[in-house]
């Protein structure tokens, strides 16, 4: 499951869609056995509807306890934490009918367990608070039902296509795959977002093994990094910038999901036929529309930086040659480069460069890595440099300059 987790919060960076970080919530419930916050989080799905701005709610509406809806849902989360205290109700609708299923003494104190039960009483008038009385205390004994049954209850009055696939991804978990076979489906359908679909597409018959590492935390937190730093040195969009060893193709996915216009095309040359196939996949919407993104298989040692020409097969089967020069040239692999003064050598004088290096020098794979910002500068040797800095991540430092070779 920390895979999942992985992949959720790596879909929230790249989009921002707010559904994720719920479904999120629901997923850490489910996998901690945290009947309060899958409770908590159920309710404030069970909610949402209630919300004219977002299907999904984020406030504290949880606390108010200004209708009677929540004041059912109040008394769950109460029974849960302790069910031998004694609540006084303060809503008088509730009260009411309370008062003609179990009567008490003041008319206005149960015992929770005297609640719950009457509330079983009181739910079947309704099928719609039947089924959430009966998601809830299911919690316990099928977790992946019980959620499901939480994503019902929402779509009770709604029949929204899109829950419906969210409630079939709950139904999977803990299987990772199932769950985000449907989980993208209901993002594709709720945000209309190619991203989700294509990445869904990709997903069915590829391993997640191949997407994890990507996404992993620093990965994600250095490719929203150096979007940020060069977004601050560059007004407007350029022509073209070259992804050397762009992996799969994240850093352009992000670019274009997160609206950043700083590059109207990304090319990602990589020596790795399987990476740029699934990059290809993942960003197809993008590939499609006009050739905004394109995966090379290329050695970024034998590349001509002047012109680069290179063929592709399009849908069609027929080829198509291109001969394209990058305005800027990223290389966020430095680390990974056994003779990094010779690539250097075959990049342009005046092109602009965005490079990141790291001191991670436990990986075998990393034969470049640097021991701080300074010997990373030294080894760049850049002639104009607009950018130097370090981010911190758990187990390293990762370095950037932005500059004029
Ligand atoms: C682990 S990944 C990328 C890590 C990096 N921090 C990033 O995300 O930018 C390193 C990538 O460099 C690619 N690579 C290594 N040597 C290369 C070469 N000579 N030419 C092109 N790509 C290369 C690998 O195939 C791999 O996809």
């Amino acid at each position: 499951m920390q895979d999942l987790i992985i992949i959720l919060n790596a879909l929230y960076e790249l989009t921002e869609v707010e559904e994720i970080n719920f479904a999120k919530g629901l997923v850490l419930s489910y996998e901690d056995g945290n009947d309060l916050g899958l409770l908590k989080n159920g309710a404030e799905l069970a909610f949402s509807e209630n919300n004219a701005t977002s299907d999904f709610l984020v406030s504290d509406r949880f606390q108010k306890r200004g209708d009677l809806e929540n004041t059912y849902l109040q008394i769950f989360l109460d029974f849960l934490c302790d069910n031998e205290s004694q609540v006084t109700l303060s809503i008088p609708e509730f009260r009411t009918l309370m008062n003609q299923v179990a009567p008490t003494e003041d008319q206005k104190t149960w015992s929770f367990k005297d609640l719950s039960h009457s509330l079983a009483k009181i739910s079947s008038a309704s099928d719609r608070f039947y089924l959430l009385r009966e998601s809830i205390l299911g919690i316990n004994k099928d977790k992946s039902k019980a959620l499901s049954d939480l994503v019902k209850f929402a779509n009770f009055s709604k029949n929204s296509e899109a829950l419906e696939e969210l409630r079939k991804a709950l139904m999977h978990l803990p299987n990772i795959k199932d769950f985000l076979n449907y989980f993208l489906k209901f993002l594709n359908l709720k945000t209309d977002r190619p991203v989700f679909h294509d990445l869904r597409k990709a997903l069915s018959d590829i391993d997640i093994s191949i997407l994890v590492p990507a996404l992993s935390h620093g990965q994600i937190q250095s490719k929203k990094w150096l979007l940020e730093e060069w977004s601050k040195i560059q007004d407007e969009p350029i022509d073209m910038s070259y992804v050397l060893g762009g992996w799969l193709g994240i850093l352009p996915l992000m670019h274009f999901e997160k609206s950043y216009n700083l590059s109207k095309k990304f090319r990602n040359f990589d020596i790795d036929p399987k990476a740029i196939q699934f990059s290809e996949r993942i960003c197809k919407h993008l590939v499609q529309d006009d050739w905004k993104y394109k995966g090379v298989v290329m050695d970024l040692y034998e590349m001509n930086y002047e012109l680069t020409e290179y063929e592709t097969a399009k849908a069609d089967g027929s080829m198509e040659k291109f001969v394209e020069r990058a305005d800027v040239i990223i290389n966020t692999s430095c680390e990974h480069l056994d003779d990094f003064e010779l690539w250097l050598s075959k990049i342009p004088f005046g092109t602009r460069l965005i490079l990141q290096s790291n001191n991670f020098f436990a990986e075998p794979t990393h034969v470049n890595c640097v021991g701080s910002l300074q010997a990373f500068k030294e080894q760049a040797h850049l002639s104009d440099l607009q950018f130097s800095g370090t981010l911190d991540l758990n187990h390293y430092q990762r370095f950037m300059l932005i500059g004029i070779r």
